[in-house]
């Protein structure tokens, strides 16, 4: 399930949605598309070639704003020893000199988006895809035990290259503490 929260200049939580309607509609001003695709076989390791053949007819739906030219694919599991210095490679902020898509095929993860200014939360999970647009700052995280394989589309031939943007952010929380204190908030709005 999508879940996406905004965030003030402060780091506090402001709100929360959780329907598909309502995160696009509130992601719209930044930019940001979401979505979701079916679920395809796709060979291991999975160039652009493979998921443009298996995904031809969703990408073209993206429009002329998501041109792609590379593909990876990323994959982590708990206690991955390459998680703790790419966790702080994709949790600083940074921008991309072109678009960027993530396609979750298993797991979870969260981004941290800028929005006029404040920020915005999004939590995705497995046939979910976000597009961002270039330019958009941004970060990532999945967690102290990270599980999830996502593809990786970019717009430029080199595929993930970021540019940090160097700002000194408020304490958003991490994912841990995103998801728990989401949970916690679906809970007192089902008690009501
Ligand atoms: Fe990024």
């Amino acid at each position: 399930m999508v879940a996406l929260a905004r965030f003030d200049t402060e780091g506090r939580w402001e709100e929360t949605w959780v329907c598909d309607g309502l995160v696009r509609q509130h992601l719209a001003p930044t930019g940001v598309q979401f979505g979701r695709w079916p679920l395809r076989p796709l060979p291991a390791p999975g160039g652009l070639d493979a998921v443009q053949a298996a995904y031809a007819e969703e990408l073209a739906d993206l429009g002329p704003d998501f041109r792609l030219h590379s593909a990876d694919r990323v994959a982590l599991a708990p206690g991955d020893a390459r998680w703790p210095a790419l966790r702080q490679q994709f949790l600083a902020e940074h921008r991309h000199g072109d678009a960027e898509i993530r396609f979750f095929l298993s797991g979870t993860g969260l981004f941290y988006l800028r929005s006029g200014d404040g920020f915005l939360g999004l939590l995705c999970e497995a046939g979910e895809w976000v597009a961002l647009p270039a330019g958009l700052a941004h970060g990532f995280d999945a967690g102290e035990a990270p599980a999830f394989e996502a593809l990786r589309l970019f717009g430029q031939p080199e595929g993930w290259v970021a540019e940090p943007t160097g700002a000194a952010l408020p304490a958003l929380p991490l994912y841990d503490d995103f998801v728990a204190q989401l949970l916690e908030q679906v809970g007192e709005e089902l008690e009501g």
